[in-house]
């Protein structure tokens, strides 16, 4: 049984003291994460259900629970003394974090609950970290290939974290009586092709003629290319990038004729969960560029997000760069 605390430990992408500060900020992310699956565990139970009467930077109506994670998580950087600067999907502004304001030199990006949703009826939930080193002049909206590392806790019927540093994808597993993460799945590889397309159909309507034949192509029947796909769609992207990250295929939320940007936002969901996959072989893309050479503009920007198997994406591109 390798911990997730030795494994990390012994990651070999960093130089000595990049190390130990890669150490300290995964230990914290650990511990937020951990704190997050018990109260998740116990939201039935303690009025952790439903909505507050708040809404966040997107314009969507926070959840008690989205609030509590995004407590959890900044708690456990406030005396890290290397984080800087913590970016949420829950908070309008960065938070800088006071007590490393001479001696930081990270900021970290969250989606502290993904999936939201999904909390009033038990059903997947994650949270999503992006690690970015900050420049000397404070700059901390950087494209996705500068990320230190990046990865997600899901918490489903177990609670996993899956992380790269860029040295592989791996899982591991909460042991919740021992209370600690161990690895349960060494450099991950995502199938080049696979037989599941993850998408909410229901906004079909709003996609351009492009985006349409897109999915259209994906039900047709041919054997030779394994068509039609299966549809899976839990409305959790870390529970459905989970799923096209161990069996293949692809999860798309596209851009809309009248919302080209989409919904998912690039520095705490796009670029990211692009990271884990194409660490494993995959592939992100907005559709028509990577995803991991978009120069950020705003800390909550959003972007289309097409990821998962290198070949369904490729094809999916081609379809979207039709005139
Ligand atoms: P969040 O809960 O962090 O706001 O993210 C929700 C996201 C993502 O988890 C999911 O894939 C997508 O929104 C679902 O959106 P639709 O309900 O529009 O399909
Ligand atoms: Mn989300
Ligand atoms: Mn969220």
């Amino acid at each position: 049984m390798v911990s997730l605390t030795r494994h990390i430990f012994e990651q070999q992408c960093f130089q000595p003291d990049g190390a130990e500060e890669f150490f300290t900020i995964m230990n914290r992310i650990v511990s937020g994460g951990k704190r997050i699956a018990r109260d998740l565990r116990q939201a039935g139970l303690t009025d952790g259900l439903g909505l507050t009467d708040t809404r966040n930077v997107h314009g969507e109506q926070v959840r008690h629970m989205d609030a509590r994670a995004n407590e959890l998580f900044v708690e456990a950087f406030q005396d890290s003394g290397i984080v800087q600067l913590v970016v949420s999907e829950e908070m309008e502004e960065p938070f800088p974090v006071a007590a490393a304001k001479e001696t930081g030199k990270y900021a970290v990006f969250f989606d502290p609950l993904d999936g939201s949703s999904n909390i009033d009826v038990n059903a997947p939930l994650g949270s999503i970290f992006s690690i970015h080193c900050l420049d000397p002049n404070g700059r901390f909206l950087k494209p996705g290939c500068e990320q230190v590392a990046s990865g997600y806790l899901l918490y489903g019927t177990g609670t996993i974290l899956v992380y790269t540093c860029g040295a592989g994808v791996h899982q591991f597993t909460l042991d919740p009586v021992v209370g600690e993460f161990f690895l349960s799945a060494l450099n991950v590889q995502i199938p080049a092709r696979g037989k599941i397309y993850s998408v909410n159909e229901g906004n079909r309507y709003k996609w351009s003629k492009n985006m349409i034949k897109v999915i259209d192509y994906f039900h047709e029947n041919d054997k030779e290319t394994g068509r039609p796909y299966a549809a899976r769609y839990t409305g959790c992207l870390v529970a459905d990038v989970h799923r096209i990250l161990l069996k293949g295929g692809l999860y798309l939320y596209p851009g809309e004729v009248r919302k080209p940007e989409g919904k998912l936002r690039l520095m705490y969901e796009a670029a990211p969960l692009s990271f884990v996959v194409e660490q494993a072989g995959g592939l992100g893309s907005t559709g028509v560029e990577r995803i991991s050479t978009i120069h950020p503009k705003t800390p909550h920007q959003c972007v289309p997000l097409i990821i998962g198997s290198r070949e369904d994406v490729e094809t999916t591109e081609q379809f979207l760069s039709r005139k």
